[in-house]
């Protein structure tokens, strides 16, 4: 956790960089434009997405980082489909101990997948990967749910 307490910047200003950057885009352009700033807001993400949920998968949109094989995940499976199934947060502090995990690239460490929701129904989620030891706390939750909510409204 240490390392996430010392080069987490404000969240204030992340979200504000957030709603101004995708002020005026709607759909994969917004997505796009909300991506590039959490990637570029904090270096510690390795790899910054967007699933958007369709007829029961998560597709994958816009993201950051190496091409992912996992370009359409069921609901139900890895840790993004059970974070939309369960509709909440799940940090994974070390992916190779997690069964649910698939993966995306040798070198990942940490996974966070934040849902997406609007009227009470999961719409998508963020899914960040970081490769170093020790990636996600409280404050990255706390960011990417306030970010979460605010994409959700371009979808
Ligand atoms: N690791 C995810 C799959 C997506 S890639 O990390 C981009 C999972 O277990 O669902």
């Amino acid at each position: 956790m240490e390392r996430a307490m010392t080069d987490m910047p404000d969240t204030e200003t992340v979200l504000t960089d957030l709603a101004r950057a995708i002020a005026g885009k709607q759909g994969t352009e917004a997505l796009q434009a909300a991506v590039e700033v959490l990637k570029r807001a904090i270096p510690r993400y390795t790899w910054v997405g967007i699933y958007l949920l369709e007829g029961g998968e998560l597709v994958l949109g816009p993201y950051l980082g190496k091409p992912s094989p996992h370009t359409r995940i069921p609901i139900g499976k890895g840790v993004c489909g059970a974070a939309a199934r369960e509709a909440h947060t799940i940090i994974v502090p070390d992916v190779n101990a997690d069964p649910r995990y698939l993966a995306c690239s040798l070198e990942t460490r940490w996974e966070i997948v934040v849902p997406i929701s609007r009227d009470g129904s999961v719409i998508g989620e963020i899914d960040i990967d970081s490769d170093l030891p020790s990636a996600f706390g409280a404050a990255d939750r706390e960011l990417l749910e306030r970010a979460a909510a605010i994409i959700a409204g371009k979808i």
